[in-house]
C-alpha cells in the first residue's frame, strides 16, 4: 500500500512579514523541492504550520524547520547529504534560528547584511536545495525585495536564481493561494520602506474586565462543562466548483456572523467547516480537468480556503472530507447502524461498461433519447427535449468514459431504513424544532418529507471515489455522498481535536448550530439525525439550531459561471472593494425568507448612504473632533453626565440593544444588522442635536467634554456590535480608539473609556464609490442577462419536472450544475 499521506494545516497570516508567513513558506517549498505530497489545510486561529504525518505513529511538528529538515528526508527526491556536509547544512539552520531571524526582528538592514556575508561564503544553490537554503530564502523572502545589488551582490544573485526554480515558483505558489498573501516581486534596489514610530504616549485607561476572550495559542477550543458550549457548522462547499456570492451567503457567512457574535458575547464557541469531497461530481470534474480526484481536491480546498480567508470568514478550523478520519467515523456511524438492524440489502440492476469494467452512473452513460431521437442524450436526461430519463432506456448507450456499450448487469447494495426510524426522527425533529427555534422554511421542508413518509435509501454506490464500505464484496463500493457528507462535520473536528467526542458524543451539553441552504435541509434534520438515532448510542449531540437560506439571485437571473453571469471567488477582491462592504451588502440582504436580489446599484447606495453616511461618518467625525481638540486625551466627562438631555439617547440606545441580542440569540441576523445601524443612527443623532462644535469646546467646555466621552464609548460599543458582521471594520475601529476588541454587554452605559485614555490616529472607515464604477462592474460581471433570463426559464422547467422524478424515485447524486442546481429533496 502506499504511503498515507501527510497532514499539515497552514496559518493563515495578514502579511508577508510575519513568523506565521515565513513558516509557511518554508514548509510550501520544502513539499515542492523534495516532492513530498500534502494533504494540506489551512488553520486561520494558528500561526505556525502543524504537521501530523500518519506513517510515523502519527508524529506532530509544529516547527517548521523542523518539517523542513523531516520533508528532506522523507520525500521522493531527497536532499540525502550526510556526514560533513549535514553538519555544515545544521550549522546554517542553527544560524538562522538563533541570529537571523532575532536580527531580522529588529532590523530589516542588518538582517540583509548578515544574509549577504552568509550567502557569500555557504555554497547554496544545490538541487535539489538543502533544508538550510529553503529555510534562509523563507526567513528573508520578505526583506530581499528591498536589498540593492550594489551592496548586496551575493544575495541578489542567488535570489534571483532561486526563485526562477521550479520548486520555489511551485512552494511560492502555494503558499499564496493557501494564505492569500500575494507574492512579491522583486524591485530594482529602491529604498526599503520606512517604518512610522508612534510618538505619542498611548495609556489605556478602560474599565476591566470587557475585553473578549481569544484562545491562547495552540490552544484548541473544548466544550466547559456547565458552560454555554456552541458548536457551529456551515454547509460543507462542494470542492468541484469556485463558490459565488450566493454560496457564501448561503451558508459560510451568514454561520461566521454568527460565531462572532457568539465569540463576542464569550460564549464558548467552536466553528467548523471544510471542503466536501467525495462523489460522482468530483470525479467528473477530475475528467474534465484532466487530473486525479486527490489533485482536484487539493487544489479546491485551497482555493475555497483562500476565498474565505478574503472574506473574513473565521473558522477555528477549515478541514475536508477525505480523511482517514472520516472514513473511521462513517464506517463506524455504518457498522452501528447495522447492527441494530436498520440497514438492509438488496440488489439493483444498473448498467456496467465491461471494458474499463465499472458500473456507470447516470451521468456516465450518452445515448440516442428514446423520445426525441437526439443522438447525444445524457442517462439522466435528453438537452434537446428536455425529457428526464433512465439510463437504461437509451437507444445504444454509450460509456462516457470510453464509447464502449454498457451491459446492465446486478449489484448488491446497502439501503437506510428510514421507515423503521420515522418515529423516532419524527419526535426528536419536533422538539427539536421547537426549542431550537429552526427557520421557517427548514420546518416545512422537513415536515413534507415526514408526512410523505420516509422511505429506505440506498447509502452505497458503484464508485472509487468515495468512504470504502466496511462489508465483504462491497470492495469497489463507497459510501453514499449524502450519507457520507454530514458525517464530514464530526471527522473535520476530529482533525482539529482528538478530543471531538467531547463536541460530538456530548448531548445537551453542547447546542449545536448549522447554517445551510435550503435544499440542504432534509440531510440535516432527516438523514443524518437518523443516522446518530440509529447508532443507538445515546449521547449524540444533535441539531438544535437550525438557519436556512433561500437563494439570493444576481441582478433578477441566476448566477452562471459559464455564461460569466455574477460574482464569484475572487471576483469581489478583484474590485478592490473591502471585505466589510461585502459583507455588509451580503448580509443586510440574506435571503432569510425568501429569495433576494444581488444589485450593484443597491450595492452603491448601501455603501455611500448607509455604511459612509451613517456609520463612517459618526467615528469619522468624533475620533478626528477628539484628535484636534483634546490631542487624542479623552477630557473628563464625568461633570456634566447627569444632564438629563442625555438620558433620552441611553435609553433610546439600550432598548435598540435588547432588541439587537434578542435578534441575534436567535439567529436573524438580518434583523440585527439593522439594529446596529439604528444604534450608529442615534449617535449621529445625539452629536447633531448637541452640537459637537468648535462653539461647542470654546463656550461650553464641560458639556462639550460630556459629549465626547458619551460619543467615545458609544464608538467602542459600536466596534462590539458591528464585530459579527465587519470585523476589519471593528478592528479599525478599536485601533483609533486605542483599544481592544470587547465584548457585547446586556445594557450600555458610557463608562468603558475612562477619562485620560488617549485614542489613536482617525482613520477612514469606508470610502465613497462613484456610480460609474458600478455601472462598469455590472457590465462586466452582468454576462447577458437575457439569454440568461431566457436559460433560466427552461431550467427552471426541467428542475421543476426533475424534482418529481427524484421524489418518487431512490436517492440521487448531486448534480454538479454551476448554479444551485442541488439534489432536490
Ligand atoms: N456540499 C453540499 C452543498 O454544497 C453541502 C453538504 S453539507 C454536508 O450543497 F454536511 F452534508 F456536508
Ligand atoms: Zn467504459
Amino acid at each position: 500500500m502506499a504511503n498515507p499521506t501527510l497532514k499539515v494545516d497552514i496559518p493563515v497570516p495578514a502579511s508577508k512579514n510575519s513568523k506565521a508567513f515565513t513558516a509557511a513558506l518554508k514548509v510550501c517549498l520544502a513539499a515542492a523541492a523534495f516532492d513530498v505530497p500534502l494533504q494540506y489545510s489551512t488553520a486561520p486561529s494558528q500561526t505556525h504550520v502543524t504537521l501530523e504525518s500518519p506513517r510515523d505513529h502519527h508524529k506532530q511538528l509544529i516547527e517548521a524547520n523542523a518539517i523542513v529538515r523531516y520533508f528532506s528526508r522523507i520525500g521522493a527526491k531527497p536532499w540525502g547529504r550526510a556526514g560533513e556536509e549535514a553538519l555544515k547544512d545544521y550549522a546554517l539552520i542553527e544560524y538562522e534560528e538563533s541570529v537571523l531571524s532575532s536580527v531580522l526582528e529588529k532590523s530589516a538592514d542588518e538582517a540583509l547584511t548578515l544574509a549577504e556575508s552568509v550567502i557569500a561564503k555557504a555554497g547554496l544553490g544545490t538541487e535539489p536545495p538543502s533544508p538550510a537554503e529553503i529555510i534562509i530564502f523563507s526567513t528573508i523572502y520578505d526583506i530581499a525585495s528591498t536589498a540593492k545589488v550594489d551592496t548586496h551582490p551575493a544575495l541578489s544573485a542567488w535570489f534571483a536564481k532561486v526563485v526562477k526554480t521550479t520548486w520555489a515558483k511551485e512552494g511560492i505558489e502555494k503558499v499564496a493561494v493557501s494564505t492569500s498573501v500575494k507574492p512579491i516581486k522583486k524591485s530594482k534596489g529602491g529604498p526599503a520602506p520606512v517604518v512610522e514610530t508612534a510618538p505619542r504616549e498611548m495609556t489605556q485607561k478602560l474599565r476591566e474586565g470587557i475585553e473578549m476572550k481569544v484562545p491562547k495559542e495552540g490552544e484548541k477550543i473544548l466544550p466547559i462543562p456547565g458552560q454555554k458550549n456552541i458548536l457551529i457548522t456551515s454547509a460543507l462547499p462542494y470542492v468541484n466548483n469556485v463558490p459565488h456570492l450566493g454560496n457564501i451567503i448561503g451558508s459560510v457567512l451568514s454561520a461566521d456572523a454568527y460565531a462572532r457574535y457568539c465569540k463576542a458575547r464569550n460564549h464558548n464557541t467552536l466553528f467548523i467547516c471544510g471542503t466536501d469531497e467525495y462523489g460522482t461530481a468530483t470525479e467528473t470534474k477530475a475528467l474534465e480537468e484532466g487530473c486525479t480526484p486527490q489533485e482536484l481536491c487539493d487544489k479546491y480546498n485551497i482555493l475555497h480556503a483562500g476565498i474565505y480567508q478574503w472574506f473574513d470568514i473565521g473558522f477555528d478550523y477549515f478541514g475536508r472530507t477525505t480523511t482517514e478520519e472520516q472514513t473511521a467515523i462513517a464506517q463506524d456511524i455504518f457498522l452501528n447502524l447495522k447492527k441494530h438492524g436498520f440497514l438492509a440489502e438488496e440488489s439493483v440492476t444498473q448498467l456496467y461498461c465491461e471494458k474499463h469494467d465499472g458500473f456507470l452512473a447516470d451521468r456516465f452513460v450518452e445515448g440516442t433519447c428514446p423520445k426525441c431521437g437526439y443522438d447525444d442524450a445524457r442517462g439522466d436526461q435528453c438537452d434537446k427535449c428536455g425529457q428526464l430519463l433512465d439510463p437504461a432506456e437509451l437507444i445504444n448507450p454509450r460509456c462516457k468514459i470510453d464509447n464502449h456499450t454498457p451491459v446492465l448487469r446486478d449489484s448488491l447494495h446497502t439501503f437506510l431504513e428510514l421507515d423503521k426510524l420515522q418515529p423516532e426522527i419524527e419526535a426528536w425533529s419536533k422538539k427539536a424544532a421547537e426549542e431550537g427555534q429552526w427557520s421557517k422554511n427548514g420546518r416545512i421542508i422537513t415536515e413534507s418529507w415526514l408526512k410523505e413518509g420516509l422511505k429506505r435509501r440506498c447509502i452505497t454506490r458503484d464508485l472509487k471515489w468515495g468512504t470504502p464500505v466496511p462489508l465483504p464484496g462491497y470492495e469497489k463500493k463507497v459510501l453514499y455522498v449524502w450519507f457520507d457528507a454530514c458525517i464530514g462535520y464530526v471527522s473535520i473536528t476530529a482533525n482539529y481535536t482528538k478530543d471531538w467526542e467531547k463536541w460530538w458524543k456530548a448531548g445537551s451539553d453542547v447546542k449545536l448550530y448549522q447554517f445551510m441552504g435550503k435544499d440542504n435541509v432534509p440531510f440535516h434534520t432527516v438523514v443524518f439525525p437518523g443516522s446518530q438515532l440509529g447508532t443507538r448510542e445515546g449521547e449524540w449531540t444533535m441539531l438544535h439550531h437550525l438557519s436556512t437560506t433561500e437563494y439570493l439571485q444576481y441582478e433578477g437571473g441566476k448566477f452562471s459561471k459559464s455564461r460569466g453571469v455574477g460574482v464569484f471567488g475572487n471576483n469581489a477582491q478583484d474590485t478592490g472593494i473591502p471585505p466589510s462592504v461585502w459583507r455588509y451588502y451580503l448580509l443586510s440582504s440574506r435571503p432569510e425568507t425568501g429569495d433576494t436580489q444581488f444589485v450593484w446599484k443597491d450595492f452603491v447606495t448601501k455603501n455611500n448612504s448607509e455604511l459612509l453616511a451613517n456609520l463612517g461618518n459618526f467615528v469619522n467625525r468624533l475620533i478626528k473632533f477628539v484628535n484636534a481638540k483634546y490631542a487624542g486625551v479623552i477630557p473628563d466627562y464625568t461633570k456634566s453626565m447627569a444632564d438629563p438631555a442625555f438620558l433620552p439617547y441611553k435609553d433610546a440606545i439600550n432598548a435598540l440593544l435588547l432588541t439587537f441580542n434578542e435578534e441575534m440569540e436567535n439567529v436573524h441576523i438580518r434583523a440585527g444588522l439593522e439594529k446596529v445601524m439604528l444604534i450608529s443612527g442615534e449617535g449621529n443623532r445625539f452629536l447633531q442635536d448637541n452640537k459637537l462644535d468648535n462653539r461647542l469646546f470654546n463656550d461650553h467646555p464641560e458639556k462639550a467634554a460630556a459629549v465626547v466621552g458619551y460619543g467615545l464609548n458609544l464608538i467602542y460599543l459600536l466596534s462590539s456590535i458591528v464585530y459579527p458582521f465587519m470585523p476589519a471594520t471593528a478592528l479599525s475601529i478599536c485601533e483609533q480608539l486605542n483599544a481592544p476588541l470587547r465584548t457585547i454587554p446586556d445594557t450600555w452605559a458610557p463608562e468603558d473609556l475612562l477619562p485620560g485614555h488617549v485614542i489613536g490616529k482617525a482613520a477612514y472607515l469606508f470610502s465613497n464609490i462613484d456610480e460609474k464604477k458600478g455601472e462598469e462592474w455590472r457590465d462586466k460581471y452582468g454576462g447577458k442577462q437575457e439569454v440568461a433570463a431566457a436559460d433560466d426559464k427552461k431550467k427552471e422547467k426541467k428542475k421543476g419536472k426533475k424534482a418529481a422524478k427524484q421524489s418518487k424515485d431512490k436517492a440521487e447524486e448531486p448534480t454538479t450544475a454551476e448554479v444551485e442546481v442541488r439534489p432536490t429533496a
